[in-house]
């Protein structure tokens, strides 16, 4: 399947069924199935003959085929380029068309280039659109923006006032399709958000009792507010005076996989949101509580590696069975590489740059295995392919974005650039990272919930037995 984006506003992602006219009490698949020419089939007339079999036995097959198709190849990651408008100085960089060259190196070609003068809606159509569309087909995904400190990654991921970045939209999008669903289809909506800061998750969520499925229950005297209004005429007396509540100690979010929901974070707090406002509301909280430090090259630079995930959760109903599709999209806002000497920080400023780099360093590792896996296998050397090391677990970063990076997720990378000639060195390392990610392909699957797929075979097997037993019938 392809990684291309569609640049329609805010389609409904659907999957592929065959077209078919739509009548009141049948599906569109039952009613291709039941007419040929304006005639039933010969398997439905077989099959209307007996009484237990329904035409929804019929179609059931096929419409849930589409609904539960794979996609057969492996998928490259997305890469986009975006530079910031210069401020002052020499420039040494330039965009033509999908190339982008600093003096005289070119790089390219990348899947987007996003010049000074692009908008945010044009960034999130041409990196994060699809991967949010295959997020609510059921795929995991994953849109990240990486460059060196100042480059634009915040202002891409987060925006601004009045100038949405990649997150708000990404929310605006989910809800938008699970706004316009059917009866049939629902899908659930929830968010965590974290940020890695000198090695450790941190939950940017925590004490979010407002919206929170994890808040603390109402301190003792609303709860007599409450017992008021339900007719209690003599409210329930607190037996000892009424102290404030002081918070459970906050457990360290840790970072867990197991088989069925891959690599996560466990022990954050899980916002339920029933609307975009309320998602987005969650983010900008989140947000306001990151790491953050003005330095000479940033006034509000990023400190740690944020993660915001959204959880999706969609269950289609047809007849009585049911589908349930979980998948995360993770949308990253990674903090930038920098040289203690340009930045000029002092004291905790320089530890959190040296844990920012090392990390980044441990992503380059890994793109650099993944390249090399990915280059075996062209090679058709599939055991040296098999036997490649990717060092995911040497830094917090890379472990939590293991399925994005090579494993079962779409990925699009925004590799943010300033095309300054003060900072080409780092452009230039930017477009190198840019250049290898390209051949880093992940392969991603449909998360369906195993126990509902149990359920569709029995009903399957089961639907085989009687149409072949209608047949031994017919033949009699
Ligand atoms: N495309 C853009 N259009 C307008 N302003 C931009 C753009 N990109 C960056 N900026 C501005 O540049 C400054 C630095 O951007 P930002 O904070 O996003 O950098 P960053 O890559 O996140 O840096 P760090 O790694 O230090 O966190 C901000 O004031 C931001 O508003
Ligand atoms: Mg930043």
């Amino acid at each position: 399947m392809g990684n291309s984006c569609s640049g329609k506003p805010a389609a409904v992602p659907r999957d592929p069924a065959p077209p078919a006219r739509r009548r009141r009490t049948t599906s569109p698949l039952a009613e291709a199935r039941l007419s040929v020419a304006g005639r039933p089939s010969v398997a439905t007339k077989r099959m209307s003959d007996v009484s237990e079999l329904t035409e929804s036995d019929v179609s059931e097959q096929s419409e849930w085929d589409a609904l539960l198709a794979q996609p057969a190849e492996e998928t490259a990651v997305r890469v986009a380029i975006r530079s910031r408008p210069q401020i002052d100085g020499e420039s040494a960089t330039s965009i033509r068309g999908n190339h982008v060259s600093v003096g005289d190196t070119n790089f390219g070609p990348f899947d987007a280039t996003l010049d000074d003068h692009s908008t945010q809606k044009a960034t999130y159509d041409g990196v994060a659109r699809n991967v949010v569309e295959q997020a609510l087909r059921g795929f995991h995904g994953c849109v990240m923006a990486y460059g060196a400190t100042g480059s634009g990654k915040t202002h891409a991921m987060a925006g601004e006032r009045g100038d949405a970045g990649i997150v708000s939209r990404a929310i605006a999008q989910v809800f938008a399709v699970s706004g316009a669903e059917s009866d049939e289809t629902h899908t659930r909506v929830e968010c965590t958000y974290v940020e890695i800061y000198r090695e450790q998750v941190r939950d940017l969520l925590v004490g979010d009792a407002g919206a929170s499925e994890n808040a603390l229950p109402p301190p003792p005297q609303q709860q007599r507010g409450r017992a008021l209004q339900a007719g209690n005429r003599t409210p329930p007396r607190a037996k000892t005076p009424p102290r404030a509540k002081t918070p459970p100690p906050q457990k360290q979010p840790r970072i867990r996989e197991d088989e069925r929901r891959g690599v996560f974070v466990d022990g954050c707090t899980r916002t339920r949101c029933r609307s975009a406002e309320e998602c987005i509301d969650a983010f900008r909280m989140g947000s306001r509580r990151r790491a953050v430090r003005g330095t000479a090259k940033n006034d509000r630079s990023s400190r740690s590696h944020a993660v915001f995930t959204l959880e999706l959760t969609r269950t289609t109903t047809r007849g009585a069975a049911t589908v349930t599709q979980a998948s995360r999209l993770h949308l990253v806002d990674l903090a930038g590489s920098e040289r203690v000497k340009e930045s000029k920080t002092t004291g905790d400023g320089v530890k959190e740059a040296g844990n920012i780099n090392q990390s980044l360093m441990v992503l380059g590792n890994v793109v650099t295995a993944l390249e090399d896996k990915a280059s075996k296998r062209r090679k058709g050397d599939i055991n040296g392919a098999a036997r490649v090391h990717v060092p995911y677990r040497d830094a917090k970063l890379t472990r939590l974005l293991q399925d994005a990076l090579g494993g079962n997720a779409y990925a699009a990378i925004l590799c943010c650039v300033s095309r300054a000639a003060a900072d080409a060195s780092h452009t230039t390392s930017t477009l190198r990272f840019a250049s290898r990610l390209k051949s880093v392909t992940t392969a991603p699957r449909k998360n369906l919930d195993p126990k509902d797929m149990e359920i569709l075979r029995l009903r399957r097997e089961n639907a085989k037995l009687r149409a072949a037993l209608v047949d031994d019938g017919m033949r009699l």
